[in-house]
């Protein structure tokens, strides 16, 4: 059985005190709701300054898992301004967010880079949650799929069978994040299953029924259920709507 994820980004959001009443408030409401045997595994990806406390009050070993937004692609060094992915499984980081669409368009983030980070993730022993997605305009132009099969073959399938073992993917249609403009249920089925048939050719048929596909971009309390029923979408990369405790945990029930 495939591992289902729900992971929330919360982006360049939320002060230290929002964020410790957001996550008080999931923590609660997901032990009170005592989550089936089917369960996914939840994740919060808070801001860098966020993370300590928010690792805290998750606590050691809970069922929340705490995650990044980003990691530099070096262990350390004279890179100010940067966080490393070793520093961040030292303060308690399982997962980070790697090729988000927000960091490919303005920080000029490209496969290479990609590659690199991925690399220094795996190495601290931490589980990329790896993005890709197309613009409206590729969309617009029937280009989705070779788009996407070249943002895997040249930022993702370098990685050792064993490495890739670890990766979770996330598909994030970029005309459909933070605009209420969901990817139908269809669409995002048909990207799902190319990608898991792209993993199928670049490893093999058990790396890809075992690699977690996320949906990311829009998803919400009142569409999660359907989209997550669909056979290759095995949870969302959840924005806006994981900034409302209510909300988060409904889209976490809706498997
Ligand atoms: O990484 C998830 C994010 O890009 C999706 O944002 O607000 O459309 O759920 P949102």
């Amino acid at each position: 059985m495939r591992q289902k994820f729900v992971a929330g980004n919360w982006k360049m959001n939320l002060t230290l005190p929002e964020a410790q009443a957001l996550t008080s408030e999931i923590v609660q409401m997901l032990h009170d709701e005592q989550l089936g045997a089917n369960a996914p595994q939840v994740v919060i990806c808070p801001s860098f300054p966020l993370l300590p406390a928010v690792g805290r009050l998750l606590g050691e070993g809970g069922n929340i898992a705490l995650g990044a937004q980003n990691c530099h692609q070096k262990e350390s060094g004279a890179y100010t301004g940067e966080v490393s992915a070793k520093l961040l499984q030292s303060i308690g980081c399982e997962y980070v967010i790697l090729g988000h669409s927000e960091r490919r368009q303005y920080f000029h983030e490209d496969d290479e880079l990609l590659s690199q980070k991925l690399k220094a993730t795996l190495g601290a022993g931490l589980r990329p949650i790896f993005c890709v997605g197309e613009s409206l305009e590729t969309r617009e132009a029937e280009e989705t799929f070779d788009y996407i099969a070249k943002q895997l073959k040249d930022g993702l399938f370098h990685l050792s069978n064993e490495e890739f073992d670890k990766v979770v993917i996330a598909y994030e249609p970029i005309w459909a994040i933070g605009t209420g403009k969901t990817a139908t249920t269809q669409q995002a089925q048909d990207v799902h299953a190319f990608i898991r048939e792209q993993v199928a050719s670049a490893y093999d048929a058990e790396a890809a029924n075992n690699t977690a596909i996320l949906y990311g971009g829009s998803c919400n309390a009142q569409n999660a259920r359907e989209l997550f029923s669909q056979p290759d979408v095995d949870g969302g990369l959840i924005g806006g709507a994981s900034l409302k405790s209510r909300d988060f945990a409904t889209i976490v029930q809706s498997f």
